[in-house]
């Protein structure tokens, strides 16, 4: 008997080879291939905790408190250490330590969009989609600090060949293909609710992506940390794909990170309004946590600070984080006390049934394992959260309409671009939310961020002039 097969009857797992008998040689060997990909100790592990409990079970509120945050000037700040902060982050920059690095391995189910999400068109007037967002604001900051950012793209088995492709048809954006660095994400197969790895067919593992937070171990794995190590980058500075008004490259950010020590620096908005879907920082026994919308009661989440009469659990988790190369790479070596922890999410997942039929289940059948990157907070040294405006950095594409929807990202785009010109004197007509009356666009190779768009805005020869289509600054 093959090895694989043998360990996994070993494991009480041998139902994964049922229909082994019926496929060919080729989709034999897939199969087993599928199956060396899994870590029967690990699968086992959550067998006896996520699994046996109950999906009821909620998570561990005990000494749970808002986590301070390094408040903005502009919200009682102390201005001259955000200065400082600033010049250190441009002095990291110029001295070529930091690198970009985005997660594109979601599946985008809730946008119902067929492709990898990157390739989404989300800007108001030409369309760029995100990933030619963030290529043009690496490249932007690359030439402003006058080193080259390397840019690593986390994948899923799913969408990492249409990633590459779309990279290579739109020639990289303009970005030396030799910075950019794309590696597929680990997976996880579903399990049932007693535990027995599924198959999708008779032949292949319902197999999923193991969340954002499998980039840490993903990022060793691929080489990524030591193409770091070689190229002298200890800081990475890590976003999500769906947000085209994220800072990719933001100075300050980077330069907190750097001044306070921290091996792992997070930013966060003060929420909207109490159900705000983001996650909150808190802290708990010391260590600084981030307790999704999910699992924060609502009562928690309602609660007011009678001293500013703002929420209590003010700070949101835009997902935007800055990580240190030896701090990912310790997490990445795991061992005893040194894991991010696996969520459970019970699904719906298509699979077979005894006779090897397919089956497309009504209700969740299974349960998917993914890990979360905030996760990795509670060992980070020093770790440090600080504020940034919502306007600068986050609106996310999440849903087909609504919040968070292709409209709302691209109203806000506009807002922004309207406020750097506006904030110069080009005297656009705006609404009473601050969106301009006509389409607006400004190309983050002409500014990507209130500085770079200033210096820009100074060596224009004469005020631009919009057109029928509206105002484009490239
Ligand atoms: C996420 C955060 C939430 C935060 C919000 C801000 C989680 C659990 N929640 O919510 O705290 O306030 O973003 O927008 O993360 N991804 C992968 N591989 C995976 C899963 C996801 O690369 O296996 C990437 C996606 O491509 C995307 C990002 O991670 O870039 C976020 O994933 P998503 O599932 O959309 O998170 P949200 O529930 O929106």
């Amino acid at each position: 008997m093959h090895p694989i097969i043998d360990s996994f009857q070993k494991a009480g797992q041998g139902q994964v080879f049922s229909f082994f008998d019926q496929l060919t040689p080729e989709g034999q060997s897939r199969l087993i291939a599928e199956a060396a990909e899994i870590d029967l100790v690990e699968v086992e592990r959550l067998n006896r905790t996520l699994v046996a409990k109950s999906a009821a079970v909620g998570v561990d509120l005990d000494g749970l408190a808002p986590a301070p945050y390094e408040p903005l000037p502009l919200h009682g700040g102390n201005a001259a250490a955000w200065q400082e902060a600033k010049r250190a982050g441009e002095a990291a920059l110029r001295a070529g330590r930091v690198a970009a690095f985005t997660v594109a391995g979601g599946q985008g189910t809730r946008l119902g969009f067929d492709g990898p999400k990157g390739t989404f068109p989300v800007t108001p007037l030409t369309r760029k989609p995100l990933f030619q967002v963030f290529a043009e604001k690496i490249l932007a900051a690359g030439r402003r600090y006058g080193r080259p950012i390397h840019w690593f793209i986390m994948t899923s088995h799913q969408n990492h060949a249409a990633t590459e492709a779309f990279f290579l048809e739109r020639r990289h954006f303009g970005l030396d293909a030799a910075y950019v660095h794309f590696f597929r994400q680990g997976r996880m197969p579903a399990v049932t609710f007693d535990g027995k790895i599924m198959l999708e067919t008779i032949g292949s593992l319902a197999l999923s992506p193991d969340g954002h937070g499998g980039s840490l171990r993903a990022l060793e794995r691929s080489g990524a940390l030591d193409l770091m190590t070689r190229e002298g980058i200890d800081i990475l500075s890590y976003f999500q794909v769906d947000n085209p008004l994220v800072r990719c490259i933001d100075p300050a950010f980077i330069g907190w990170h750097v001044v306070s020590g921290s091996e792992m620096s997070s930013k966060m908005i003060p929420k909207a309004y109490a159900g705000e879907k983001v996650g909150h920082f808190c802290t708990q026994r010391g260590k600084t946590v981030v307790v999704e919308y999910s699992d924060l009661p609502a009562a928690l989440q309602a609660e007011v600070d009678p001293a500013t009469g703002q929420l209590r659990y003010l700070a949101g988790s835009i997902a935007l984080h800055v990580l240190s190369r030896d701090f990912i790479r310790r997490m990445a070596a795991g061992g005893e006390g040194v894991a991010l922890p696996f969520h459970r999410a019970d699904k719906k997942i298509p699979t077979v049934d005894a006779a090897g039929r397919p089956v497309k289940p009504e209700k969740p059948n299974g349960i998917k394992f993914e890990m979360f990157v905030f996760d990795a907070l509670p060992y980070a040294a020093r770790p440090l959260v600080i504020e940034t405006l919502r306007a600068d950095d986050f609106s996310p594409v999440k849903n087909a309409e609504g919040v968070d929807s292709p409209q709302t990202c691209r109203d806000d785009q506009m807002r922004q671009f309207a406020r750097w010109l506006n904030a110069h004197g080009a005297g656009l007509a705006v609404d009473a939310t601050g969106r301009p009356v006509i389409p607006v666009e400004v190309s983050p190779l002409f500014g990507y961020d209130e500085d770079s768009f200033a210096d820009a805005w100074r060596r224009l020869p004469a005020p631009p002039v919009a057109g029928p289509a509206g105002l484009l600054l490239d």
